[in-house]
């Protein structure tokens, strides 16, 4: 059942990426398609001569193991910078002992350096949203009654009004809950209209398969709500979108400094954003809302509980590079990928230096003090196996295991070994939970995990 439900997600994500890459667009949606490319161009190249850059160094190939630039996938040849950034080691060499050096020191030089480098400051200032409920609504969901607001957050755009931000989120909770519930909140997939998943037609005349409980069914058997944002509402997934959305807006229209941030860091501002709702919504526990994303929204996941504090858990899917993967590994997909044009605008400006000139290895810090971030709260790394190879499984278990000397600091326990599992091993007993399942690139079979690691917190 799982691998059915599995290999339907999987489905699902390569149609969506195919319609939009290579399906039957109208004229005009090609049309706009060509323009949001050229835009993107333009914003890159505009980028590369801001940062003096006049070669970046080609992607991995993912498609085609005999190009000369195949993504690698031999172990040996994987680890060419062996030497991480120690967490635990001010830039000046001094040892870090105490809970409070970690806070008062070490935490921020890390925070500077992935804000600078890595992600993109968020200003200082940032708009308002007034969050507006524009439906209420009791549903059931599978025999459960919930009960469902739509909320709009309205952006306060007073400071440049050509640029507007509605933030879109949806929340349901159980109808029967008799206090405060916690949370599991979704950067959503977005299918467009009319979008159908390509395959056989169902045969009408027998009943309809028994589908699997969705992962909003399993949050509701816990007594939990759950929340999709819609993060293409917060700000796009593309280069040319960076003059609008939250970004455009605080910027006034203008593209963006080297160390401006990028769209992980503006998706992980708005559900920040939800999370100021959730704080006055009495139907919630605000203490107890956990983030899920999967693939790039996996990356969004991680860092909005590395920089928010009030988020109590993420649940990062097969987030790969520019997620929970050593940046300094070979494997799968690699800096140069993310560096490129189709994603560089998840990322700071910067970022896309350590393509060229710079080496990965050049990184003042790595994805292992990504996840250092989040401590003290519990933080769960998840992966596929057969066809997940791009994410990189093994790097992310490599970060999760070397974030362990600062959980263990701040009195926390770590994943509990650093030698890497066979597949379908559950590490839960620790504060950094990981499992890669047997599956490919979908968070389906990890989510009874993922619910009870999240479990034993929100009690
Ligand atoms: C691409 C990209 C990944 C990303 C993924 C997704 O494969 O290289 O970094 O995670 O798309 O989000 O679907």
């Amino acid at each position: 059942m799982k691998k059915i439900a599995g290999l339907f997600f999987m489905g699902l994500v390569i149609a969506l990426h195919s319609y939009s890459q290579f399906g039957r667009l109208s004229p005009a949606d090609s049309l706009r398609r060509d323009s949001m490319n050229r835009m993107t161009q333009q914003d890159y190249k505009q980028m590369l001569a801001e940062l003096n850059i006049t070669t970046v160094r080609p992607g991995a190939n993912g498609n085609n193991p005999n190009a000369p630039n195949a993504a690698n996938y031999d172990e040996s040849k994987a680890n060419p910078y062996p030497n991480l950034p120690d967490p635990l080691m001010l830039k000046n060499g001094q040892k870090i002992t105490t809970a409070k050096m970690w806070w008062d020191k070490r935490r921020p030089e890390i925070v500077e350096d992935f804000d600078r480098e890595i992600y993109g400051r968020m200003p200082k200032n940032t708009p308002k949203v007034k969050w507006e409920v524009t439906k209420d609504t009791m549903e059931m969901n599978g025999d459960v009654k919930v009960h469902t607001k739509k909320l709009v957050g309205h952006v306060d755009n007073s400071s440049y009004p050509s640029i507007n931000v509605n933030i879109d989120l949806t929340l349901s909770v159980p109808a029967n809950a008799t206090g405060p519930v916690p949370v599991v909140m979704e950067f959503g997939f977005v299918f467009p209209p009319g979008f159908r998943v390509p395959g056989p037609p169902r045969d009408t005349t027998k009943p309809a398969p028994p589908q699997p409980p969705s992962w909003q069914q399993q949050v509701l058997a816990k007594g939990w709500g759950y929340a999709i944002l819609v993060p293409g509402s917060i700000q796009a997934d593309n280069g040319a979108g960076l003059t609008q959305g939250i970004i455009g807006l605080v910027n006034k229209g203008q593209p963006r400094k080297p160390d401006d941030w990028g769209s992980l860091r503006a998706w992980a501002w708005g559900a920040d954003r939800a999370m100021d709702y959730f704080e006055i919504d009495k139907a919630i526990d605000a203490r107890k809302v956990a983030i899920e994303g999967h693939s790039r929204y996996g990356k969004a996941a991680l860092v909005t509980l590395a920089y928010n504090p009030r988020f109590a858990t993420a649940f990062v899917s097969s987030s790969g590079e520019g997620g929970a993967k050593l940046h300094r590994r070979n494997a799968g997909e690699i800096v140069e990928n993310v560096a490129g044009s189709g994603e560089y605008h998840w990322m700071a400006g910067n970022f896309i230096k350590y393509a060229g000139p710079l080496n990965w290895g050049d990184m003042p810090v790595d994805s292992h003090e990504l996840i250092a971030m989040c401590a003290p709260r519990p933080v769960f790394i998840s992966g596929g196996s057969k066809g997940d190879g791009w994410v990189d499984t093994r790097g992310m278990f490599m970060a999760a295991a070397a974030a362990g000397p600062v959980y263990k600091l701040l009195g926390k326990k770590d994943m509990g070994t650093a030698e890497y599992p066979p597949i379908g091993t559950t590490l839960i007993d620790g504060d950094i939970g990981y499992r890669q399942h047997e599956d490919g690139h979908t968070p389906v079979p990890n989510w009874p995990t993922f619910i009870e690691f999240a479990g034993k917190y929100f009690k």
